[in-house]
């Protein structure tokens, strides 16, 4: 036989040094659950504001996770109190409204705050908890416009205490593969890292009014990403926009964008965004260098095809955020709470929230204005 002399030792051989490829990270959170090794620090006491989308997410995650203790929801609209206390089996969470808010600032009981309300208030939130010596994770961006950000990480720095903003898809499994490899010099010098990020379902028209535009509400998770990867900041950005959705020109926004960003090592950068995709959440990356590409593609629910007389057809990919980011949610929350506890440095730091949103107004100011602007980091 052809093969016979492929044959191998038995598979018993050796079977205690075999471990799981570290790409396998939901096969890795198996394992720490089946530990009894560790002995787990005591659960972060927390408190979360908004049960909208990002909220609800939260929530899930947050119940799930036994290094959580969920002491209090804020939530504006108490139409919302009695369905999620029993769907969630919230018992002994207080809810309250927020002009009663003091009660979690003041509190010795909560270690932490999660915001994820409108983004118009999250300033006022963030200051108030970190004046309560209260760790904090705070649904992108942390404030409307650069200054409130910046008052938000000097008041982090005084109280000393956390401020984590929420940049979830640094913690998606695949992106996060492709920013190690970059870095371990996979593809080498990095020639050009293109990102697509067509949303899905459409937004609503009250949320695209308070979103603060498709700059500071979408582009910011993708030039995050960008820069997280390269480790660099542009010196040069060149958008181009239009407003196809008569209600979405109504309000002065955008739902297509094409940004490009020069960098100083030469590295070039092209971000695509569209407020709505018909098939579904497209989010996909691609980073080229002359040893080879890395890329992600869009990922399905499923995974089975169906073969008939016109072709091959499948699901469609995910459908949006929650769903195709599920374990990024995940993941960003584990990171939070080990930095909250001070086992892990915050890896979102000032700077780069800061140069986020200084990168997401020069792209918007060039949209607007129709001609490349220059970005001095000094
Ligand atoms: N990282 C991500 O993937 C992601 C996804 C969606 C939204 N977001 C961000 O999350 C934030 C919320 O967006 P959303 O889509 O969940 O909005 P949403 O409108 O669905 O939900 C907001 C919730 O907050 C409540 N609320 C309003 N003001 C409040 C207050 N002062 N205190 C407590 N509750 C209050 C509302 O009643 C509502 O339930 C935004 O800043 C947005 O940019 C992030």
């Amino acid at each position: 036989m052809a093969t016979l002399k492929f044959q191998d030792e038995s598979p018993f051989v050796g079977i205690r040094t075999r471990h799981h490829h570290s790409t396998d990270f939901r096969y890795t959170q198996f394992l720490k659950g089946l530990s009894h090794v560790e002995i787990p620090p005591k659960p972060l006491r927390l408190a979360l504001f908004g049960l909208g989308r990002a909220g609800s997410i939260h929530l899930a995650n947050i119940v799930a996770n036994p290094q959580l203790d969920l002491k209090y929801i804020v939530e504006a609209d108490k139409t919302k109190w009695d369905s999620f206390r029993a769907k969630w089996g919230l018992g002994d969470v207080q809810f309250i409204e927020p002009q009663d808010s003091k009660a979690v600032f003041e509190s010795s009981e909560v270690d932490a705050t999660l915001i994820a309300t409108p983004t118009f208030t999250h300033e006022n939130l963030v200051l108030q908890s970190l004046l309560g010596n209260k760790a904090v994770f705070c649904e992108k961006p942390i404030s409307e416009d650069r200054e409130g950000t910046r008052r938000c990480y000097e008041t982090a720095q005084k109280a000393g205490q956390p401020l984590f903003c929420a940049f979830n898809r640094r913690f998606d499994p695949s992106f996060r593969e492709v920013y190690e490899r970059t870095r371990t010099g996979d593809v080498g010098q990095v020639l050009l890292i293109k990102t697509t990020s067509r949303d899905s379902p459409l937004p609503t028209l009250e949320y695209l009014k308070t979103s603060g535009g498709i700059f500071h509400d979408c582009a910011v998770h993708d030039i995050d990403l960008v820069t997280w990867i390269l480790g660099e900041y542009p010196i040069e950005v060149h958008s181009i926009a239009n407003a196809t959705i008569p209600e979405i020109r109504n309000i002065n926004d955008f739902d297509n964008v094409v940004i490009t960003m020069k960098f100083e090592s030469g590295t070039m950068a092209v971000i695509d965004l569209c407020r709505f995709a018909s098939y579904g959440y497209d989010q996909r990356l691609e980073v080229f260098g002359p040893k080879g590409m890395l890329s992600v593609q869009n990922d399905h629910p499923t995974q089975s095809y169906f073969s008939g007389n016109s072709g091959v057809s499948r699901s469609p990919i995910y459908h949006s955020f929650p769903s195709r980011f599920l374990h990024g949610y995940q993941l960003e929350l584990e990171q939070f709470i080990r930095v909250a506890q001070g086992s892990e440095e915050n890896p979102v730091s000032s700077q780069m929230t800061l140069a986020v949103s200084k990168i997401a107004t020069a792209c918007e100011e060039s949209a607007r204005s129709g001609t490349p602007v220059s970005l001095n980091w000094n």
